[in-house]
């Protein structure tokens, strides 16, 4: 039996707070009796409460942990503790910069989807059917380039390569082959009227897309007229959203609106192409769920946790191929919301412990495979 090593770094805010209602929910898969798979769990400091012990928002031991682990799942990171003192890349929102990076996790994979009492302040008929990745540069861009920082100017180089935006198409394409999308479609989103790296993105976008998977439809849309049609008609997106490491940013936030609340949404940035079957070696993979360290509710055990429990899902998925055990916490958390039980964030009264109890309840009651 496979051990997989997964760094944990529940982060700041309600970022433990709803991590270990994830890992709570590993836990319970590897235990079972006919689990094909433990899990090795190394937590660390990250983010503000790591500058608050080593001075640092990740240490350089953290990053190797980072490095040598099969996976990573973090909670959030950041809070008006450390606003104003540290900024960037060394504030507590570095360390999600720096572990990215030093990962190469260029593929930042963030699902939007209809959820039935989501609360979405947009109309029933128009969300509903809508389902869509958004998919983001992660590891180049406007957030990589060289900086300056003086008191009268200061710059952000928004630079690309041609290799960095072909592995991104190539990583749209395929998950518009997957089923995680209704549609074979990209729709490619950035400016070419105005960016010199938006013209670059889009020629090799082209080029890599209908050469190597002429079976997807590609659509390129500018980003700003992008946020409008997104939230006119949502479901004009289903497929696979792909843009750079900025423009993918305001997309994925704004793609939140959808199902209503941060708190359900899932994400994952990855080193390479999904595996593709149980056996095959690990894809490296950082999860985390879309929402901040929230400290409006950190300390209350209200956060919603379905969105790091379905981040777990998706390491599973992605980085393992553990396809079965994936989707069992998927129905897992549909037959729990089924049930009537929701947080406050989707009008409910059920506690985060009580949210991550029950979907770990109707795991255990789902087959897992041999
Ligand atoms: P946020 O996502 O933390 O909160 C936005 C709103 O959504 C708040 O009202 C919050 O209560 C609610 N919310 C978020 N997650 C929820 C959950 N699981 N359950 C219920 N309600 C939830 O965004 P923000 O307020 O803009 O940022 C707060 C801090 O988080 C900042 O320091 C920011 O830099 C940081 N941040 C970190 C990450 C990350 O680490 N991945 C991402 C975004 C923001
Ligand atoms: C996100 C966050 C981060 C980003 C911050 C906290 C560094 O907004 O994951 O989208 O800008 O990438
Ligand atoms: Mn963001």
């Amino acid at each position: 039996k496979p051990e997989f090593s997964i760094l944990i770094l529940g982060g700041d805010g309600i970022g433990p707070e709803v991590t270990a209602e994830a890992t709570a929910v590993l836990d319970v898969l590897s235990s079972h009796p006919n689990s094909r798979a433990t899990f090795k769990l190394v937590p660390r400091l990250f983010g503000g409460c790591s500058i608050d012990e080593h001075g640092v928002s990740v240490t350089e031991e953290t990053l190797e942990q980072g490095r040598q682990c099969h996976a990573i799942l973090m909670g959030a990171v950041g809070g008006p503790k450390w606003d104003g003192k540290r900024r960037g890349f060394e504030g507590p929102e570095g360390a999600t910069l720096r572990l990215r990076q030093v990962t190469d996790v260029y593929a930042n994979i963030r699902p939007a989807e209809y959820f039935p009492g989501g609360r979405s302040p947009l109309k029933e008929e128009l969300v509903r059917g809508t389902k869509f990745i958004v998919l983001r540069e992660n590891c180049g861009g406007a957030f990589y380039g060289p900086k300056a920082e003086e008191p009268d100017y200061a710059s952000d180089l928004w630079a690309y390569k041609r290799s960095e935006v072909e592995r991104i198409a190539r990583m749209a394409a395929h998950l518009a082959l997957s089923p995680a999308v209704p549609v074979p479609r990209v729709i490619s989103c950035d400016k070419d009227n105005v960016l010199a790296s938006s013209r670059l993105w889009r020629r090799v976008v082209q080029e890599t897309i209908t050469k190597e998977f002429p079976q997807v439809k590609l659509v390129h849309q500018l980003a700003d007229s992008a946020t409008t049609l997104m939230m006119m008609k949502p479901s004009s997106f289903n497929g696979v959203v792909v843009a750079d490491n900025t423009f993918g940013d305001i997309l994925s936030d704004l793609a939140g609106v959808i199902p209503g609340t941060l708190g359900v949404l899932p994400s994952a940035c990855l080193a390479d192409i999904p595996v593709k079957k149980w056996g095959d070696k690990p894809v490296k993979g950082f999860y985390e769920p879309v929402h901040g360290s929230a400290p409006d509710i950190a300390g209350q055990g209200i956060a919603n946790p379905i969105g790091a429990i379905l981040s777990a899902a998706l390491m599973l998925r992605y980085s393992f191929g553990m396809e079965e055990e994936a989707k069992a916490i998927e129905d897992a958390v549909n037959m729990t919301l089924d049930s009537g039980l929701k947080t406050k964030d989707m009008s409910g009264s059920a506690s985060t412990k009580e949210m991550g109890n029950a979907i770990r309840e109707y795991l255990r009651k789902r087959h897992v495979p041999n």
